[in-house]
């Protein structure tokens, strides 16, 4: 039996699209056995819209790395105690994935390293940005590569940022939120977000709050998802009018901004939940401190 604690993730952090993502401390426990006989229970958020048979995406991760290895497993019996909300751009589906494949991989005596798990839960997803943050914590730039092979490199979060989520209380598929990209975008607006994306990643490295509220913006993804997320673009509006870092999370709905003590982080929560409020939208407010360390076994 193994216990995983995976952390939650938010892609994209503004302009870092499909590229860039950060680790928070809001968790998903994956617990794994062998057993004969098969079982999911699901406990916390999703238990009741959450796939129990073998479609469960912790499953087919888990079936994935045994697949690979090699390893004869019995049965799974899986549990899981989840935080993360589903379908909120908090990386719920990243954390089922990696607790599956590090679960599972622990199970088959630890031969696949994480970079192996990497590749696989990312074959699975589909691009490493929550994926690659969920695995080793911190905020992790990563592409693939021609090859195939995924390069990533690792920033270790200020311990003193207060991230702030406001999670609106409706559910928003990365699929449907993806659909509403368009499939080809101007030059101008690519070099409006790489000239944005290097800073952000030097703003996090240098703990710069202010350079990374100057420059946190996009115009790739986030102007065709406002329609999907009432209030969102006077969401980031209003941070932004503060000197404060906002973006969508992943692909939404849920909206992180940065701040650098309590008291401010508290102010910006009530900010994004009075303006969402004005478009009849309710949101939960949590202030969470980042994670630097990745999925671990508890
Ligand atoms: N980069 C992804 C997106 C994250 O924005 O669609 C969600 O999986």
């Amino acid at each position: 039996m193994v216990t995983l604690r995976v952390p939650a993730t938010s892609a994209n952090v503004g302009p870092g699209f499909d590229a860039v993502g950060l680790a928070l401390d809001l968790y998903n426990y994956v617990t794994i056995t062998e057993s004969e006989k098969f079982a999911i229970n699901i406990s916390g958020e999703g238990a009741q819209d959450i796939e129990l048979g073998t479609d469960n995406i912790v499953y087919k991760a888990a079936q994935r790395v045994f697949d690979e290895t090699g390893f004869k497993c019995k049965g799974l019996n899986i549990k899981l105690e989840n935080h993360i909300p589903v379908a909120r751009g908090l990386g719920s589906s990243a954390a089922a994935l990696v607790g599956g494949v590090m679960g599972a991989n622990i199970l088959s005596g630890s031969q696949l390293t994480k970079q192996k798990l990497l590749e696989i839960v990312t074959d699975i997803e589909g691009h490493p940005d929550n994926v690659a943050p969920a695995l080793f914590g911190g905020l992790v730039t990563s592409t693939i590569l021609d090859t195939g092979d995924i390069v990533w490199r690792k920033v270790e979060l200020d311990r003193d940022w207060k991230f702030v989520v406001a999670i609106p209380d409706f559910t928003l598929s990365t699929k449907l939120s993806r659909e509403a990209l368009p499939e080809q975008i101007p030059f101008t607006d690519a070099v409006y977000n790489i000239s944005r994306v290097g800073l952000v990643v030097l703003a996090f490295q240098n703990r710069d709050l202010r350079l990374l509220g100057q420059i946190m913006e996009d115009c790739l993804h986030q102007p065709y998802r406002s329609a999907l997320v009432p209030g969102m673009t006077e969401v980031l509006k209003k941070v932004k009018q503060q000197g404060r870092p906002v973006a969508l999370s992943g692909a939404g709905p849920t909206v992180l901004a940065i701040a650098d003590f309590d008291k401010e982080a508290r102010e910006i929560g009530k900010l994004m939940a009075d303006t969402f409020a004005e478009h009849q939208v309710n949101c939960l407010i949590q202030v969470l401190d980042p994670n630097n360390t990745g999925a671990e076994v508890i």
